[in-house]
């Protein structure tokens, strides 16, 4: 028998619609005892209705006003994916409202705005709270993890993990909130992108210190919706480098790149973890194809596996079938109602979805890179 999760979701925009779309998806998930169901929908804008009424069967209730989403009892956990300046706001009002979140990165518009949410869930710590990052879910990132989790690596070497864009090498490319300054925040690229090239390092430990970063701005200038230039101020492109300070007493380096202007990269999300014993790397690129070398003396070989569709959670699709985003996004669904309805430590697997932590460690990479650029 399922039990189910009534979720309300607020923000009913690209996101709002892929975690609609997992959730009626779910049969494809074959072990998962727990399901989401969509009851309430909420979006400033009325003409995002349509689209979900038109196709969520569930759904009760749309409001434009998120304050009567929340006052409903009959809502267990909301989704929230909204712009970054409005974060800190709501997320803070749907924790003092005691509803379950799954809420967006970067978790608070800037460093401020995060420790205020922060303060919200140290209040209610019975929630469970998460914050979305979806790309590690896929096979090649969940096999590096199990890796890590097993300890395979020896001492490590380096570290580099990033996401890769490139649309924004177009510079007659319209300007959105995602490019504006007072709606994205001063991080720019690293709000927008940096969790998920910080998610599985934060994971296991890894806190870069003495962090020396290099913050571009490429495209100064694009058009609005009328076609006017307007000055487009975020940061396009950041590389941050530092030192992790491992507990058996070593220092290793690493990379965390966040890139809008990386040439033919369409949301690349990669890890390379050099050991030691084993290296392993993966990159959403290749989505089938883990690189993995074993040394123990002798020769040096990377293999290439054909991983297929290992994924954390079961699903009903075959092996040897190929493994993509909106997958990702189903798996994460599948953790944080896998954890939400068995706790961390029952969970069928062991990956768990990013946590208010991390999303706040990622704030003091982030302020941190702003400091030392
Ligand atoms: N996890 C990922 O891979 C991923 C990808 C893209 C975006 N995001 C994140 O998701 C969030 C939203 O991004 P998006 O791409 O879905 O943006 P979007 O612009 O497509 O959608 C945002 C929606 O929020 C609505 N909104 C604005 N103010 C509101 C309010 N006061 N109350 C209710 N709704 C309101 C807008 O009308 C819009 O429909 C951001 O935090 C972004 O960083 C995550």
């Amino acid at each position: 028998m399922y039990s189910e999760i009534r979720f309300g979701i607020i923000g009913l925009g690209l996101m709002g619609r892929e975690f609609a779309s997992a959730a009626a998806r779910w049969i494809h998930l074959s072990s998962m005892m727990v399901k989401p169901v969509i009851v309430a929908a909420c979006d400033s804008n009325e003409n995002a209705f349509d689209w979900f009424k038109q196709r969520v069967q569930t759904l009760e209730f749309t409001t434009t006003d998120y304050q009567k989403l929340l006052g409903r009892s009959d809502i267990d956990a909301i989704y929230c994916a909204v712009p970054h300046h409005l974060h800190a706001n709501i997320y803070i009002d749907i924790i003092r409202a005691r509803k379950h979140l799954l809420g967006e990165k970067p978790f608070g518009i800037d460093l401020a705005a995060n420790t205020a949410i922060m303060r919200a869930i140290a209040e209610q710590q019975d929630l469970l709270v998460r914050c979305s990052s979806e790309l590690p879910f896929y096979p090649g990132g969940i096999a590096i993890i199990n890796s890590l989790l097993r300890d395979d690596f020896g001492r490590i070497i380096e570290v580099e993990s990033g996401l890769l864009h490139s649309s924004d090498l177009n510079p007659t490319k319209p300007i959105n909130w995602k490019r504006m300054i007072e709606y994205n925040g001063e991080y720019g690229c690293m709000g927008d992108l940096g969790m998920h090239a910080v998610h599985v390092p934060l994971r296991f430990g890894w806190i870069p210190a003495r962090i020396h970063a290099q913050l571009s701005k490429i495209v100064t200038e694009r058009p609005d919706a009328s076609g006017r230039m307007v000055p487009c101020k975020t940061w396009d492109n950041a590389a941050i480098h530092g030192e992790v300070d491992h507990p058996d007493g070593y220092t290793f380096p690493i990379s965390l790149l966040t890139k809008r202007i990386a040439p033919g990269e369409m949301n690349t999300w990669f890890l390379r973890v050099i050991g030691t014993k084993r290296s392993m790397a993966f990159s959403t690129k290749y989505p089938r194809t883990l690189q993995v070398m074993e040394y123990q003396g002798g020769s040096q070989a990377w293999q290439l596996h054909d991983i297929g569709y290992a994924s954390a959670y079961p699903t009903i699709t075959g092996g040897i079938f190929e493994f993509g985003f909106p997958d990702s996004i189903l798996q994460m669904w599948a953790a944080f109602c896998d954890e939400l309805a068995n706790g961390r430590t029952k969970m069928q697997q062991p990956f768990y979805c990013a946590t208010p932590e991390e999303a706040h460690q990622s704030h003091l990479i982030f302020t941190d890179a702003l400091a030392n650029h």
